[in-house]
């Protein structure tokens, strides 16, 4: 357990340069399965959750080196084990994106099933519905997911509701399917846009990624690619929440503003001002925000994962805002723990009522997941004394370097 502790600080001044998206470059990994040969992927971040995927990757008998600070190498060998087994799948859920594609190149896949977290219940139901209108089969036995594909086909895929792990395995079957497939009601996604521009950059032919649509023309064949990960709209999301608990101006470098308009909007309500810049975002932010009402939605909705930023921006915010968890039913863990620092937030079913104080009071406090640990030292941005976020291990699956880039921007933090 490591922990990282926080003072009262700011204004922030000065430029973060935003990483490659997390959520991006593990699904690009897992596409890596595809094809057989050397694949080149630059802007991967630093962080633990690539460093888990690298694993589950080497335990198939893939080959991943770092070949510079930010660039992966995969060897993608023709001797594959198409498998993923629970103590990886356990480590980083995420990994259930290898079965669509193993399925699709092997013809079999067996997958631990993940179980629920800190989020709640997670269930993948959609992703085996999507697989199977495919031509997939499931078993289940012993806590794995044993999946069999004589031969995928095309077909039309209407997803329930717009989920970003189950679009990704559907279009990484379809893919290498027969004939035609329709994803209707796609997550829409950056990243999932930057999947289907590194599959077409393989051979594929995906059209419409980033819409509610996607059209595939299934290929006999992938080949192995150069790419570049897109910036982590969460990363940089995050730092601009930073900025509105403490005031200043950031500089954000390899930020997409295209890719968080709502957010953007969210915190200029609130009294940030945020500008594109030719190659990032330009924010600045008083001494205290307004209270606004939030509500999360998939994208281009305000996403899940900017829930516990607004909750923590709230606390410290002039009035009263309430904030609505629509995408998982059990995102609320980290309050307690800001209530601990003092701060005014009450739960009722999936809405967080929380009225502003003028800061908070610095407390020990654990860190449940990657976001809610990143909103819980903003939190000590701006509360008296000393916060200390312990299992600060789970702010290292999803960002690189936390702690330096907010020294370097003049937060007072440091890791113990
Ligand atoms: N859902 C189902 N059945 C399914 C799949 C999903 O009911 O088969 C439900 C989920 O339980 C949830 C909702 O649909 O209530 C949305 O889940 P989704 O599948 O869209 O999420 P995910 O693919 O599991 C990704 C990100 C999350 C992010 C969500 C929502 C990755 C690795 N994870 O998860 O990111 O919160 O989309 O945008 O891409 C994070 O980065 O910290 C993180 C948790």
């Amino acid at each position: 357990m490591t922990k990282i502790t926080v003072r009262r600080s700011g204004p922030l001044n000065g430029t973060v340069s935003i990483s490659g998206a997390k959520n991006s470059v593990l699904k690009l990994m897992a596409a890596t399965t595809l094809a057989q040969g050397r694949y080149l992927l630059h802007n991967v971040p630093d962080i633990i959750d690539v460093d888990c995927m690298s694993d589950l990757l080497g335990s198939m008998g893939i080959g991943v080196t770092r070949s510079g600070p930010h660039d992966l190498e995969i060897d993608r060998t023709s001797d594959v084990v198409p498998e993923a087994p629970y103590e990886l799948v356990e480590r980083m859920r995420a990994s259930i994106v290898v079965l669509g594609p193993l399925l699709a190149r092997f013809g079999r896949a067996r997958v631990a099933m993940p179980g629920g977290d800190d989020f709640g219940p997670r269930p993948i139901d959609m992703h085996l519905k999507g697989l199977e209108l495919l031509g997939a089969t499931f078993e289940f036995s012993h806590g794995y997911i044993e999946a069999r594909a004589d031969s995928l086909t095309g077909a039309h895929i209407l997803l329930e509701y717009p989920s970003v792990g189950a679009t990704e395995n559907a279009l990484m079957a379809a893919v290498l399917a027969k004939g035609t497939t329709v994803i209707d009601n796609a997550a829409r996604e950056p990243e999932i846009a930057d999947l289907a521009a590194f599959l077409n950059r393989m051979g594929a032919q995906v059209l419409g990624a980033g819409s509610s649509t996607i059209r595939i023309e299934g290929v006999d064949e992938l080949f192995p690619v150069e790419h570049t990960v897109v910036p982590d709209r969460i990363e940089a999301a995050t730092f601009l929440a930073a900025l509105g608990m403490t005031g200043g101006e950031l500089t954000l470098h390899g930020a997409r503003a295209e890719h968080m308009e709502m957010f953007i909007e969210k915190v200029g309500e609130m009294g940030m001002r945020v500008s594109p810049t030719s190659d990032g975002l330009w924010a600045m932010a008083p001494s205290r925000l307004q209270s606004v009402d939030v509500a999360t939605l998939p994208y281009p909705g305000i996403a899940t994962d900017y829930k516990p930023l607004f909750v923590a921006m709230l606390s410290v915010a002039e009035s009263v805002g309430i904030v609505t968890e629509n995408v998982f039913s059990g995102r609320f863990r980290y309050v307690d723990e800001l209530v601990r620092m003092g701060a005014d937030v009450r739960t009722d079913a999936h809405h967080v009522i929380v009225r502003g104080r003028s800061q908070l009071s610095g407390a020990p406090v654990r860190a449940p997941d990657i976001r809610a640990g990143a909103a819980l030292v903003l939190a000590g941005l701006r509360a008296d004394g000393e916060t200390e976020v312990h299992g600060a291990e789970h702010i290292d699956r999803g960002y690189e370097d936390f702690v330096g880039k907010l020294t370097a921007v003049g937060a007072d933090v440091h890791r113990d």
